[in-house]
C-alpha cells in the first residue's frame, strides 16, 4: 500500500499501517475481554466509521459477546464537524440492564459522544463505556468519558480504514493524515 496519496489539491501520508493497527486493536481486545470476563457485553458500533475496526476488534475479543449498530449522520463532504448530530438508522438490541461497550472510530470535538451519552440515558443499560480508536485532543469541546483508546493523534484530518472524506477512502488498509503544509 502506498506511503503517501494525492486527492485533488491535498496530499495525504501514512499515519499507521495495517501492521500498527492490527497490534493495537489486538491490545484493546484483550484488555477489553479482561475486563469484561464476567459479563456477556453488547458491543455496539457507530456506522459508518466504526466498520472495520469493529469487526477486527471483535475478531480478537475471546469472551461470549452480542454486537449491533447504530448510525449517526456524518461530516457530509466537509473536513469539519456540521456542528449537527442526527440519528440516521435506530439500535435494534435491548441495552437495558446489560453492559455496553459503544465502538467509535474517532473522537473529534466529542459531539457525536455528548449525543450518544444522552441517547442511552433513556435505555437503561447496566454500563455504559466507549473504545475508540483514535482520538484527537486537541479538538475536543464538549466533556467526554473515552474508556480505551486505541491512538491519541494530532488535530488533523485522517482517512482510511473505516474513515471517510465525502463518503471515500474507507476502503484503505492504512489511516493517513492531511499533510498541510503539502510537503
Ligand atoms: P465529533 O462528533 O466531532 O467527535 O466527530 C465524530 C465523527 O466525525 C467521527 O465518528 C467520524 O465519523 C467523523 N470524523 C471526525 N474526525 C474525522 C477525520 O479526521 N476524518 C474522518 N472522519 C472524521
Ligand atoms: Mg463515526
Amino acid at each position: 500500500m502506498s506511503d503517501s496519496l494525492i486527492i485533488g489539491k491535498d496530499k495525504f501520508v501514512t499515519l499507521y499501517t495495517e501492521e500498527q493497527i492490527k497490534k493495537r486493536v489486538k491490545e484493546l481486545a484483550h484488555q477489553i475481554s479482561e475486563d469484561y470476563k464476567s459479563s456477556i457485553p453488547i458491543f455496539i458500533g457507530v456506522l459508518n466509521g466504526s466498520f472495520l475496526f469493529m469487526s477486527d476488534l471483535i475478531r480478537y475479543i475471546n469472551i461470549d459477546c452480542e454486537i449491533d449498530f447504530f448510525k449517526l449522520s456524518s461530516y457530509g463532504d466537509e473536513k469539519i464537524s456540521s456542528g449537527n448530530v442526527k440519528l440516521l438508522k435506530e439500535l435494534n438490541c435491548e441495552v437495558n440492564d446489560r453492559d455496553i461497550i459503544i465502538v467509535e472510530d474517532i473522537v473529534d470535538t466529542g459531539l457525536s459522544l455528548k449525543y450518544i451519552e444522552q441517547l442511552f440515558v433513556d435505555k437503561k443499560p447496566k454500563s455504559m463505556k466507549v473504545v475508540s480508536l483514535l482520538v484527537k485532543p486537541g479538538s475536543l469541546k464538549y466533556e467526554v468519558k473515552i474508556d480505551y483508546i486505541g491512538f491519541i493523534i494530532p488535530d488533523k484530518f485522517v482517512i482510511g480504514y473505516g474513515l471517510d472524506f465525502a463518503q471515500k477512502y474507507r476502503n484503505l488498509g492504512r489511516i493517513y493524515v492531511l499533510n498541510e503544509k503539502g510537503e
